[in-house]
């Protein structure tokens, strides 16, 4: 099974500045992830996305949603058609007439899996938080305090930990570090303090 878009284009440029509402977006993520797990994984990606948008790009409310948003629906055709992951979401996107910056964050957010590199900060941002946030939250499950005193030279563990999450690839996670250039230490720490508020 191959997931690569073949294609590097998406939306149209007319289309910048266009959003769903956040009902719409919730509504979407709703009827096509019914999955608690995966909702959950794409709520806390949608939170990390908005805090960095934030704190870290100086982004007006307008900027941090279409981070957001971008967070929130890059899964969400995984639960239901994993076969068809990505191109999915994309084309209801693009039906949709949303902003092509948004549907480039959502079809860059595996390079490996889809041929789409990511080019502009939030693509490279999404494509860093996904992975790391999901081996962060498997080890607050594991931990008896969750989230609690979780610290980075716990996590760092956990990464050399070839077994732990062993379906988190940790090549992908230093590669999406690279790109986005940002220390993987600075990116774990976001992670734990913004990701005890989503759990
Ligand atoms: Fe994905
Ligand atoms: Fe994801």
């Amino acid at each position: 099974m191959s997931l690569q878009l073949h294609r590097n284009i998406f939306g149209n440029p007319a289309n910048k500045g266009n959003v769903l509402t956040r009902d719409e977006a919730e509504n979407l993520l709703n009827t096509w992830v019914l999955n608690p797990r995966l909702q959950l994984h794409m709520k806390q990606v949608a939170h990390l996305m908005q805090s960095w948008a934030a704190e870290k790009e100086q982004l007006d409310e307008t900027g941090q949603w279409q981070w957001e948003m971008a967070g929130l629906l890059h899964d969400a055709d995984w639960d239901q058609w994993p076969d068809q992951h990505c191109k999915k979401i994309i084309e209801e996107l693009e039906q949709r007439n949303i902003d092509p910056d948004i549907i480039h964050a959502i079809a860059s957010h595996g390079p490996n899996h889809f041929g789409v590199e990511p080019v502009t900060k939030m693509d490279k941002m999404l494509y860093a938080f996904d992975e790391l946030s999901g081996l962060i939250h498997a080890y607050s499950l594991m931990r008896p305090g969750g989230y609690d005193g979780m610290e980075l030279k716990g996590v760092k563990k956990r990464l050399k930990e070839k077994s732990f999450a062993a379906n988190v690839s940790r090549e992908e996670i230093d590669d999406a570090c690279n790109r986005a250039g940002i220390a993987l230490d600075e990116l774990i720490l976001f992670i734990i303090s913004k990701q005890i508020v989503v759990q």
